[in-house]
């Protein structure tokens, strides 16, 4: 079954595996989509007039609290809730170029923002039968890098949020999935790495998982990862402590 005729919130729809959702979602839904900067939103608004665009910086709680009692009390059914956006800053804690403000942000953008738009869009999803909450996880989550320690344990974090929520919502109409990306092209992984997978693919993977029963959707290399922690997790650990 191909995904369509629903109203589908995206975070973080202006680059990268976001943006590609975006394109692939676009023609057949409705698609609304929560990002920062007005210049990319700007472009994404005029390629694609039918899209409904919130500049929200998702690290600043008051803004997002805002934004998701708005689009609650809108009454709008929400069918799709795709909590993609997300920051990884690199620096580690005994560089010079650490700074402390990066650990709040990081962690509100990757995980408390997504809590919040959870809590407020919830009845919003009740409504729609069925409904699909997909936060968009990392193979970092399974096993960290040296790299974005912020970054690994906000993966981490998002990961047992949405089993225990899966459990929350035992019973009701909400579905509650999880994709867990390999290393991806994008903004975020310019000039690191290598092997990367494409974003229009991963978008695509995504897309696919949409349509599957499945909760969790390990794309690409995470499908190893994930058999190797089973096997050996300290052989994970190993592998994935170099990045
Ligand atoms: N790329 C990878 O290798 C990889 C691997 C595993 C998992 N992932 C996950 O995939 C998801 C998408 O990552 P990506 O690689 O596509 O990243 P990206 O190209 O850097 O795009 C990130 C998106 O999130 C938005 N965003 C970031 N901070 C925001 C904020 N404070 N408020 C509002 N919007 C914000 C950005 O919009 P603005 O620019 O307007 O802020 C942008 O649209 C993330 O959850 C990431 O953790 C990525």
């Amino acid at each position: 079954m191909k995904t369509a005729g629903k109203h589908i919130v995206i975070t973080g729809g202006t680059s990268g595996i976001g943006l590609e959702l975006l394109r692939q979602l676009q023609a057949n839904n409705e698609v609304t989509i929560i990002a920062r900067q007005s210049c990319k939103l700007d472009k994404v608004r005029n390629t694609y007039d039918r899209i409904r665009i919130h500049e929200v910086d998702l690290a600043n709680l008051k803004q997002v609290e805002e934004l998701a009692a708005a689009m609650a009390a809108a009454g709008r059914k929400i069918d799709i809730l795709i909590n993609n956006a997300a920051v990884q800053y690199t620096p580690q804690f005994l560089d010079d170029d650490f700074q402390i403000e990066t650990i709040r942000r990081e962690i509100d953008t990757n995980f408390t923002s997504v809590c919040i738009l959870t809590f407020h869009l919830l009845p919003s999803l009740l409504q729609s039968a069925p409904s699909i909450i997909l936060n968009v996880n990392s193979g970092l989550a399974i096993a960290p890098k040296t790299d974005s320690a912020i970054y690994c344990a906000t993966k981490s974090a998002l990961n047992a949020f949405s089993q225990s929520l899966a459990y929350q919502l035992e019973g009701t109409n909400v579905c509650v999935k999880q994709a867990f990306l390999p290393l991806v092209d994008t903004e975020m992984t310019r000039g690191r790495g290598a092997g990367k997978m494409p974003a229009k693919e991963a978008a695509a993977k995504i897309v696919q998982g949409l349509d599957s029963p499945a909760a969790v959707i390990d794309i690409g290399k995470v499908k190893l990862l994930r058999t190797v922690n089973r096997l050996s997790p300290g052989l994970a650990r190993k592998i994935m402590k170099a990045g």
